[in-house]
């Protein structure tokens, strides 16, 4: 009898104490290769367009992509942090943001070869689950459904971290999945090309299934319900809306209803979704029909600090980012998420980059995980509390942008977070009364109208 006890008591906390898998995120490494530091402030990076860049440092500059010292830095920065993850997302957008006749397909793949070899050299043993961004192909956005030039380049780059039956799927559109290693695992990554659902690609825009991903993404998550598998999925362009403008939604509606429907009817084997794009540091909320949270997205921030030029976005720039998932092995799900920054003006004073801790979920937030059910609490004390709010949006630039967020800022926020549904989140934004434009207008058409008719009498 004591010596059942004592084995309870050995399993209970053998699980308890066992240390949690750690894998990397990182997300929009956008290379300049052309980026020096000149004095000549329209000499230092093609991908500040004809902004003029005024005393640019050697680690990068907040109008521009990343130089190659930057992101060397930062996968060095990965294997000192944490040397031996279980493995790597790394969720694309490699090239500079500079005009398609400045590049060419020649350069693209180029930039996606120094950077695999790169990850390759310094983390050689590690399995690295590689998607790609709207920036990885030429012309920029324009993925096509089948076989092409650049998937299949990218597959042989891509080959030791792949299955043959990964390599032949991505030739073909870019997606696979692949079984996670280890012995006691049942885990799945499903790498998702979701550069075919974004409303900048022109040649999917009319197609109900561009490549049959949704059906494909349907077919894996109902064999991993089968076989208890448990399913991360990753990808670069997100589902729903960007969080520091209004209105501006990536997806096609049609595409954005098709994946949140399979996501909500396979939830129970998906245990968390990685993606970028953004460059900031955000996450989603899906919740089922009784508004329950099911599932977590989260947005990982950018290597590049590069300052969007999307209209209506103030001030988007960010320091650059890494990040560590730790994770349950057995059963994927997430237990804490670390962000790791370089304060890039600091760097540059310096002279040298000092990559260190921004947060860890858990503590800033006052959760005990990662879990939908936890990131809901996060999300409801950034809705009601304004320190909360205040330290979110800090963490959103990745600790550059440290202005107020008002009542405007908040709604946009959190209605991007709450709701990825398009008619959800409209509502949510009237419903807040944050965008008084619409009656602004309506105010002009019945004054033009009433102009009208007074001069039709
Ligand atoms: C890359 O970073 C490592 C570690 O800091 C450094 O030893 C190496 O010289 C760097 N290489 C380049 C080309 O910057
Ligand atoms: C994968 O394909 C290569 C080359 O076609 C072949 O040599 C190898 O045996 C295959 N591996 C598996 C596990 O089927
Ligand atoms: C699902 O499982 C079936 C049966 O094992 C297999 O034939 C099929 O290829 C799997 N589908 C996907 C998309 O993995
Ligand atoms: C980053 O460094 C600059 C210049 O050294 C400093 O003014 C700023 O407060 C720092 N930001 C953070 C978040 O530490
Ligand atoms: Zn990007
Ligand atoms: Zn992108």
């Amino acid at each position: 009898m004591r010596l059942l006890t004592w084995l309870i008591f050995l399993a209970y906390f053998g699980g308890a104490g066992a240390e949690p898998g750690k894998f990397w995120h990182i997300a929009d490494l956008h290379l300049d290769p052309d980026y020096k530091v000149s004095k000549d402030p329209f000499q230092v990076c093609p991908s500040a367009g004809s902004q003029p860049v005024p005393n640019a440092g050697p680690w990068g500059d907040y109008l521009c992509d990343s130089p190659w010292a930057l992101i060397n830095s930062s996968i060095y920065a990965m294997k000192e942090i944490n040397p031996e993850p279980d493995f790597i997302l790394w969720t694309g957008d490699n090239t500079p943001h500079v005009p398609d006749k400045k590049l060419g397909e020649a350069a693209v793949l180029e930039i996606v070869e120094r950077l695999t070899k790169l990850i390759r050299e310094v983390f050689p043993d590690t399995n690295v689950y590689a998607a790609l961004g709207n920036h990885d192909f030429h012309p920029k956005n324009q993925f096509p459904v089948g076989s092409n030039k650049i998937y299949n380049q990218i597959a042989e780059l891509w080959k030791p971290w792949l299955s043959n039956e990964s390599i032949a799927l991505f030739k073909k559109g870019a997606f696979y999945s692949e079984k996670l290693p280890g012995p006691s695992r049942s885990g799945r990554i499903v790498v998702l090309n979701t550069n075919l659902y974004y409303t900048s690609n022109a040649l999917t825009a009319d197609m109900a299934d561009p490549g049959q991903q949704f059906q494909w993404l349907e077919d894996v998550l109902t064999n991993a319900s089968k076989a208890g598998d448990m399913v991360y999925i990753v990808g670069h362009v997100p589902p729903g809306f960007f969080e520091k403008t209004e209105n501006k939604a990536w997806f096609w509606k049609g595409f954005n209803e098709k994946y949140l429907k399979v996501v909500r009817k396979h939830h129970r084997v998906i245990a968390g979704q990685f993606f970028g794009h953004h460059h900031t540091d955000s996450f989603r909320m899906l919740y089922d029909d009784a508004g329950a949270p099911i599932s977590a997205m989260f947005i990982t921030p950018g290597v590049t600090p590069w300052k969007t030029t999307l209209p209506g976005v103030v001030n988007g720039a960010n320091n650059p980012a890494i990040r560590v998932f730790e994770y349950d092995q057995a059963t994927l799900s997430l237990k804490d998420m670390v962000t790791y920054f370089v304060n890039l003006s600091q760097a540059n004073a310096l002279g040298k980059p000092r990559w260190e801790l921004e947060y860890r979920l858990t503590e800033a937030f006052g959760v005990p995980d990662a879990s939908a059910r936890s990131m809901e609490a996060v999300l409801d004390h950034i809705a009601g509390d304004q320190g909360a709010l205040q330290r979110y949006y800090a963490y959103n630039s990745v600790s550059y942008d440290a202005g107020i967020c008002d009542e405007a800022c908040s709604t946009q926020h959190v209605c991007a977070m709450r709701q990825v549904d398009f008619n959800a989140y409209t509502a949510c934004l009237y419903a807040s009364g944050a965008d008084p434009m619409p009656q602004f207008l309506l105010l002009l058409l019945l004054a033009a109208l009433l102009v009208l008719c007074t001069l039709a009498l």
